[in-house]
């Protein structure tokens, strides 16, 4: 089933799309690079490297178990709902790319999803590589569940290291109709790379975001807003166009 959209004759079956923190600003977790978002209060040195992790692992597990702690708190919104509902009303390819490590777009209903950074509610073990789901804390140094040893750190992709699943990305993006990026700013690579990516395999490229992005020239459309508004009325649209042929 093909359709018409943004006012291209382009036949739309398969849709990529990458959030970042925006998404999640509206269920009250902090972005990393709006004011007063995190990397305002922590140092990304500090907390989010190896090398910080290394350095001082008690401030690291203690940095994750107080974000781990309120996201338990979170509730999907509007927008996370919108994604939901378009994965399961699509008729065509649908995969959801998240840098987010809360658990929202899951407990909205998106399976077809890609955790890129990690998740919060992940713990991964150092000595066996074995990734447990963890609710508690870490810095009490728990013990891993398949070895025992005393070795877990957050799930979470840190700077430097390599971000999850890049290669079922990267074949998305080239077999992708539509890309579509949701509330990030555009600063971190790779993801602030797949607009171009897709543009070089012909998608057409859309940005919903509070304002511009650092990418926003790279995209064929932007709609500026807040999330809860911008994306339930964005797949509304989706869901409604016109098939062009069976
Ligand atoms: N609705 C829509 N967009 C919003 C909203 C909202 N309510 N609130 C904020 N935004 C937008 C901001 O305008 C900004 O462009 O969300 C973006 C958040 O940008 P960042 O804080 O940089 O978060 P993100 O892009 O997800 O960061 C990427 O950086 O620190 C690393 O690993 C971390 O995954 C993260 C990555």
């Amino acid at each position: 089933m093909f359709r018409c959209f943004m006012g291209a004759m382009k036949e739309i079956r398969n849709i990529v799309i990458l959030t970042g923190a925006g998404v999640s600003a509206e269920s009250g977790i902090g972005t990393f690079r709006d004011k007063g978002g995190l990397w305002e209060k922590h140092r990304v040195e500090d907390v989010a490297t190896p090398e910080g992790f290394a350095r001082d692992p008690d401030l690291v597990l203690g940095f994750y178990d107080m974000r781990r702690e309120a996201i338990q708190k979170a509730e999907p919104n509007a927008a996370h709902f919108a994604l939901a509902k378009l994965e399961a009303e699509w008729p065509g390819a649908f995969l959801l790319v998240t840098q987010n490590v809360d658990d929202l777009h899951g407990r909205a209903g998106n399976r077809q999803l890609i955790h890129m950074h990690g998740e919060h509610l992940n713990a991964l073990c150092s000595a066996c590589g074995t990734r447990s789901p963890w609710r508690g804390t870490l810095a009490d140094r728990p013990a891993c569940p398949a070895c025992g040893a005393s070795a877990l750190r957050p799930d979470v992709v840190w700077f430097g290291e390599m971000p999850y699943r890049m290669d079922e990305i990267e074949l998305a993006l080239s077999a992708c109709d539509l890309f579509v990026s949701i509330g990030t700013s555009g600063a971190v690579y790779p993801a602030a790379g797949y607009v171009r990516t897709a543009r070089h395999y012909g998608a057409l490229t859309l940005e919903l975001n509070l304002e511009p992005s650092a990418g926003s020239l790279y995209f064929d459309d932007s709609r500026h807003g807040l999330a809860t508004e911008i994306v339930p009325a964005w797949v509304e649209e989706m869901l409604a166009l016109p098939q062009m042929s069976a």
